[in-house]
């Protein structure tokens, strides 16, 4: 079904509208989900990003040439796309003619969906939403996208949400988690779900531990400023990492509808095992990467990437273990891993089963990697289930591992949404089923607060990595000390 709306894109011309947004836009015209009397509007501070706006499809060129859109692209349909664009010039804090300007142009009294998407910096967030509050831009059919960092504590998290909580309702705030939209981790959920066999191991009888891996092979791609006071832990793991974590553990929801899964991934949260000192001291590894080599060339250490004259204490990787304290995981430790500069661009959730309880034959003795569940998000997305058969090379009844390939259902023929165009498409619609509610962030910075204390008090040192390496040494250390091993090291 097509949909049609408008959308505002505060920050339209900035790095996530241009690399992310704008892309995932014109792919979803091109294959018609989007209606093309849908309207784009892209604000900006600068007085005016362009001379007039015959020049969008000039500068939606550029925009493309750097950030291809995953479609078939040709002049015409990119003339066709530059029509629904429109530059506003706008000043947030502003109470200015800008502000009543885009509200004049709105069609805010019709039937039209208005989806305000927030691409600017938190600090921000409070200013757009005053301004769209005092110009009757927070009515019911508007909704409201709120793009991470969602502060940088807990503090900063609960401000932001109580300020957006006065100009709009829960019920239209979808903060995204762009990882949330991935192809791969709504599978997730339609296997787990659907299909009882899954359910019936999925628990700490059957399941040795879970790893979480998000590994990227790049460094801060020129958001060095925004990266140097943020760190992995607070750019990776607080959302991505947690969330991904909450779909694995959580139990199955009564409704498969917002406020069902929304309950079900906070009590995960509030199930994290509490890390105190001690715990964060043997069970968290931060790391930075030093120089080394990335894709075959000589890369330079994270200070000298960012041009610092002298060191820095961010952290480029965070490995960690802990536990869900409740019935169904106790005792299985869940390893979450991610880190910048290492040797690939690689996403997976690992699920180790256990061993059987019993070899009938010597042969059958436990091998290392039994039963596997994998669901890989990317390169690509892979779903796998990793399993032992009989050798038929063997003579004595030896084992040999194979995989058992559940992409075999995925229709190649279709495209893949790609996560922003699905997640905007859900906003439009008004589905907060993929987006977060404001107490599972604020669970997720308690628990991340622990740790940032933790080191602020100078626990953890930063362990140095080569770039191109699958991180410091006490990362595999903290596996090897259970008895296991990474198996993303690939
Ligand atoms: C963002 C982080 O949320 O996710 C980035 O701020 C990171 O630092 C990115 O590179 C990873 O997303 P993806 O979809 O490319 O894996």
């Amino acid at each position: 079904m097509k949909i049609s709306f408008d959308l505002v894109i505060f920050g339209g011309t900035g790095d996530l509208s241009r690399r992310k947004l704008l892309p995932a836009l014109f792919a979803g015209v091109q294959a018609g989900h989007i209606a093309p009397n849908t309207r784009f509007f892209l604000t900006s501070r600068q007085a005016r990003p362009l001379a007039a706006d015959d020049d969008a499809a000039g500068w939606l060129a550029g925009v493309f040439r750097d950030n291809p859109p995953a479609c078939d692209y040709s002049p015409a349909c990119l003339a066709r796309f530059a029509a629904m664009v429109r530059f506003v010039p706008l000043e947030p804090s502003g109470t200015g003619e800008d502000w009543a300007a885009l509200a004049g142009t709105l069609d805010t009294d019709g039937e039209r969906t208005l989806v305000h998407f927030l691409a600017v910096p938190p600090a921000l967030f409070t200013d757009v939403c005053a301004g769209l509050g005092r110009h009757g831009l927070n009515g019911s059919r508007a909704r409201l996208v709120l793009e991470k960092p969602l502060g940088h504590d807990l503090a900063s998290a609960r401000a932001i949400n109580d300020d957006v909580a006065r100009v709009f309702d829960e019920g239209q705030v979808f903060r995204i988690d762009h990882y949330l939209g991935k192809e791969a981790v709504q599978n997730l959920l339609a296997l787990r779900f659907s299909n009882l066999l899954f359910e019936e191991v999925w628990n700490n009888h059957s399941i040795d531990h879970i790893q979480i891996t998000i590994a990227e092979d790049h460094g801060v791609r020129g958001r060095g400023g925004f990266y140097e006071g943020t760190g992995a832990l607070r750019d990776m793991v607080q959302n991505h990492l947690l969330q991904l974590l909450c779909l694995v553990a959580m139990e199955p929801p009564a409704q498969m509808d917002a406020a069902g899964i929304r309950e079900e991934k906070l009590k995960v949260l509030k199930s994290l095992q509490p890390l105190d000192g001690t715990l964060i001291d043997t069970q968290v590894v931060r790391g930075q990467y030093g120089a080394g080599a990335s894709g075959g060339e000589a890369v330079p250490a994270y200070a000298a990437d960012l041009g610092l004259d002298g060191e820095s204490p961010t952290e480029t990787f965070v490995a960690l273990k802990t536990h869900i304290e409740n019935w169904r995981w106790a005792g299985v430790p869940f390893y979450l891993r991610t880190g910048k500069r290492l040797p690939a661009r690689f996403a997976e959730i690992a699920i180790q089963f256990k061993c059987v309880p019993h070899a009938a034959l010597p042969s059958w003795k436990c091998r290392v990697n039994p039963n596997r569940f994998i669901i890989r998000l990317q390169p690509e997305d892979h779903l796998a289930l990793r399993m032992m058969i009989k050798d038929h090379a063997s003579t004595d009844e030896g084992l040999r591992e194979v995989e058992l390939n559940l992409d075999v259902a995925s229709r190649d023929d279709v495209p893949r949404l790609g996560p922003y165009l699905r997640l905007i498409m859900d906003a439009a619609k008004g589905d907060q089923r993929l987006f977060v509610h404001r107490a599972e962030v604020e669970h997720a910075w308690a628990w991340i607060d622990r740790i940032i204390a933790h080191w602020q008090s100078g626990g953890n040192a930063l362990k140095p990595y080569a770039a191109g390496t699958w991180g410091p040494y006490e990362a595999h250390d903290l596996l090897k000390r259970d008895g296991r091993d990474w198996f993303a090291d690939i």
